[in-house]
């Protein structure tokens, strides 16, 4: 259907500022709907690839992510760590913005990393 989002809907634009990240749970998977230095805003799996820890918990800068565990950024467009001593990438998930709104579909990974494994 034309116009219509796919996805959850997450928030509203407003909700986030610039260099803001929010955890949320879609289907019980924790994603990071991040709002980069230009204010474009993306969504990526929450987890680090390196650890169990919560990426939205970082700071942001430019187009990265910092982790708080041990100091990976990872980009926000491509889910690629920028050093190490994380490796492999974090999903990167559709986004769409509808009305103001903000929705993202888990089902479609846009980086080519692994998909979700959804309960
Ligand atoms: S837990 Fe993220 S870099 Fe180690």
């Amino acid at each position: 259907m034309a116009g219509e989002p796919s996805g959850e809907l997450i928030c509203s634009v407003d909700d986030l500022q610039v260099k803001q990240a929010l955890r949320v749970l879609i289907e019980d998977y924790p994603v990071a709907v991040v709002r980069d230095s230009d204010g474009e805003i993306h969504a990526l799996g929450d987890t680090c690839s390196h650890a169990e820890v919560s990426l939205s918990d970082g700071d942001v800068e430019g187009c990265a992510i910092e982790c708080w565990g041990h100091g990976s950024q990872f980009d926000l467009r491509s889910g690629a760590p920028l050093q190490l001593p994380a490796y492999e990438p974090v999903p990167v998930f559709a986004l769409e913005v509808h009305d103001g709104n903000v929705y993202v579909d888990i089902s479609t990974v846009t980086n080519g990393a692994p998909a979700p494994q959804l309960g």
